[in-house]
């Protein structure tokens, strides 16, 4: 059977073709390191060679910029071709048959350009209502009060939705094909058992939501009547998903190209329009939710450094905590800006200026400086005990990948703790694994989490997944990646990691796996060192959430709120029971 006759499979196109061969015909040259291959990566300006190929599991990855995938997804990615098309150019090159079943597009495009016209519709009318004074001023007036001129207002295409239950209902002319569209997007919801709609945004000015290319992806809304809920936003759509996006992107064409040294990333929308009002056009906001794993991995696409401006309250300090972890994951560097108590970046730089913004930010320290202050008050008061700060401390740094700045760090902590530094590397060992690996020439010193090796051996070989053990693992571990990444290895559980990675939908995790599996760690080959890896791994996970459970019930018992004594004895009791499963344990 000559090559063009063969009839693959999805799954058979990634094991009949070679990444490395598409690759140096269609891109540059690689060149061998280590186990694998070396390649200047086509997403990012690269300047040494930072991509690297595995042949054997059929992968990609760069360290730098955290592009990562299989054969389809380097293609999609670098031709900018769809699914069918990508399909179609391995098909070519590789001379193969490709049965036409596979070419079911996974994404529709159409839907998408609906969803974005009917959108940008409804937004020109709700310009036109903010815009019409005569029937309304009060939203204007609110806006001007804020500090937004007309032009503010008209160039980020700010509108206003009327007060009435019909406003978007009587824009559709009764076609069917908008309502549910409009139904889609969430700008309509239909009365519990009528067959009649209602509008979602009310009495509220809107902020459109636009990816980079400008095209609206939702709308935000905020109160200026009786409403207790701040800001509402559409609900999560094909286009929409707020895990994913990040507000204020489309204003970076005014960078005119340029890439920014720094992203300044904010809480709020106001704060990005005074920003850009400022001439501070390289600012994102996230919206409402905590920074996740696609946000990082958007903000990496834009800069390798971000200062954090979060509002100067409580809530604000523990988020901004909270964003180290993902941002450290994608290698991006953090420094924190704080404001003077009150104030978020909107209200700041009205009443201070650009200039004095502009100066705090020059000065603004490293988030790792500030969470050890926070920490060391932690402390002092008595509320965590040196381990804890340690663990919590280890916790963040131990993503940072260059290798000389998570020593410095280190040293840092050592000091202002007055703990040795050899403390804190035995517990870095006891519980982590290094990834160190100077002969492979791979730019990271991650430090693996007991998570991170069992996902990683799971993926590298398939004989150590068992439906058991895998569900052991989702068993004890928190949600988030390794719980998602689990859930796929489930259901795909004899799946090499090339069709693995083609099976994650975002792209967050995407890079997040496809780090992991080009970490170098060896992962001994025998099958029973393998096992007992895995269970070595489990336990340190359960010890882990047997520690905090016991921190937990300390904490309740040494609160000064008020326990009645049956509370007590349970808890001492429950607190009796971790120390024996902990015992068991160690
Ligand atoms: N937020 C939200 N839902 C709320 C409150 C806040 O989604 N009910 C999000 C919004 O993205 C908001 C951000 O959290 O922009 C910050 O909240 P906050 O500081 O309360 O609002 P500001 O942006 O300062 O809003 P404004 O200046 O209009 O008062
Ligand atoms: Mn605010």
């Amino acid at each position: 059977m000559s090559p063009n006759e063969q009839n693959l499979n999805k799954d058979d196109i990634l094991q009949k073709t070679s990444i490395k061969e598409y690759i140096d015909k269609n891109w540059s040259v690689s060149k061998k390191s280590g186990s694998g291959y070396k390649v200047l990566c086509p997403f990012h300006d690269d300047k040494s060679p930072s991509m690297h190929i595995s042949e054997d599991k059929g992968l990609y990855h760069c360290f730098v910029c955290k592009a990562g995938g299989n054969l389809v997804q380097f293609i999609k990615e670098f031709k900018n071709l769809t699914y069918p098309e990508t399909l179609e150019e391995i098909s070519n090159f590789f001379n193969i048959k490709i049965p036409k079943s596979n070419y079911k597009p996974n994404e529709d495009l159409g839907l998408q350009k609906k969803m974005y016209d009917f959108n940008n519709k409804v937004s020109q009318f709700f310009s036109r209502c903010l815009l019409d004074e005569e029937r309304n001023s009060k939203p204007m007036d609110y806006l001007k009060s804020r500090g937004f001129s007309r032009e503010d207002i008209e160039g980020n295409s700010l509108g206003f939705a009327p007060d009435s239950w019909d406003s978007i209902t009587s824009l559709l002319y009764k076609k069917k094909d908008a309502s549910s569209v409009a139904l889609s997007l969430g700008l309509i919801t239909k009365k519990e058992g009528q067959k009649s709609f209602y509008d979602f945004f009310r009495n509220r000015i809107i902020f459109p939501i636009k990816n980079r290319q400008g095209n609206i992806l939702a709308f935000a809304g905020r109160t200026i009547g009786k409403d207790k809920v701040k800001y509402i936003n559409s609900k999560e759509s094909e286009i929409f998903s707020k895990r994913r996006v990040l507000y204020g992107l489309n204003n970076f064409n005014k960078l005119n190209g340029k890439k920014p040294k720094y992203v300044f990333i904010v809480e709020g929308y106001t704060d990005v329009l005074m920003m850009n009002k400022y001439g501070l056009y390289n600012v994102v906001a996230t919206m409402g939710t905590s920074l996740t794993l696609e946000h990082a991995s958007e903000v990496k696409k834009i800069s390798n450094k971000v200062i954090l401006c979060y509002d100067s309250d409580t809530a604000g300090i523990d988020s901004s905590f909270k964003n180290i972890e993902p941002l450290y994951q994608f290698g991006i560097e953090i420094f924190s800006l704080r404001l003077d108590s009150g104030l978020d970046p909107c209200s700041y730089l009205e009443r201070h200026g650009r200039e004095k913004f502009i100066d705090l930010a020059k000065k603004s320290s490293s988030i790792i400086d500030e969470y050890m202050d926070y920490l060391k008050d932690k402390l002092i008061e008595k509320e965590i005990s040196i381990n804890e700060a340690l663990d919590s401390f280890v916790s963040k740094i131990r993503y940072v990948q260059d290798y000389i700045q998570r020593d410095k760090f280190i040293n840092k902590f050592a000091a202002s703790f007055s703990i040795s530094k050899v403390k804190i590397e035995s517990i870095i060992n006891k519980e982590f694994i290094r990834a160190d690996s100077p002969k492979q020439s791979i730019p990271t010193n991650r430090i693996l989490s007991p998570e991170d090796i069992i996902l990683k051996v799971f993926v590298e070989f398939p004989d150590s997944r068992d439906s058991k053990s895998i569900n052991k693992y989702i068993s004890i571990i928190s949600p988030g990646f390794y719980k998602e990444m689990s859930k796929i290895l489930l259901e795909n559980i004899e799946d090499e990691a090339s069709l693995i990675i083609g099976k994650i939908q975002d792209s967050g995790m995407n890079a997040m796996f496809s780090d992991l599996i080009f970490i170098p760690f060896d992962v001994p080959v025998e099958l029973s060192a393998r096992v007992k890896l895995i269970k070595d791994c489990i336990r340190k996970i359960e010890l882990n959430l047997i520690k905090d459970s016991k921190r937990l019930i300390n904490l309740k018992l040494s609160k000064d709120v008020q326990i009645s004594d049956e509370e007590e004895i349970e808890l001492l009791n429950d607190l009796k029971n971790l120390i024996e499963e902990e015992k068991a344990l160690t």
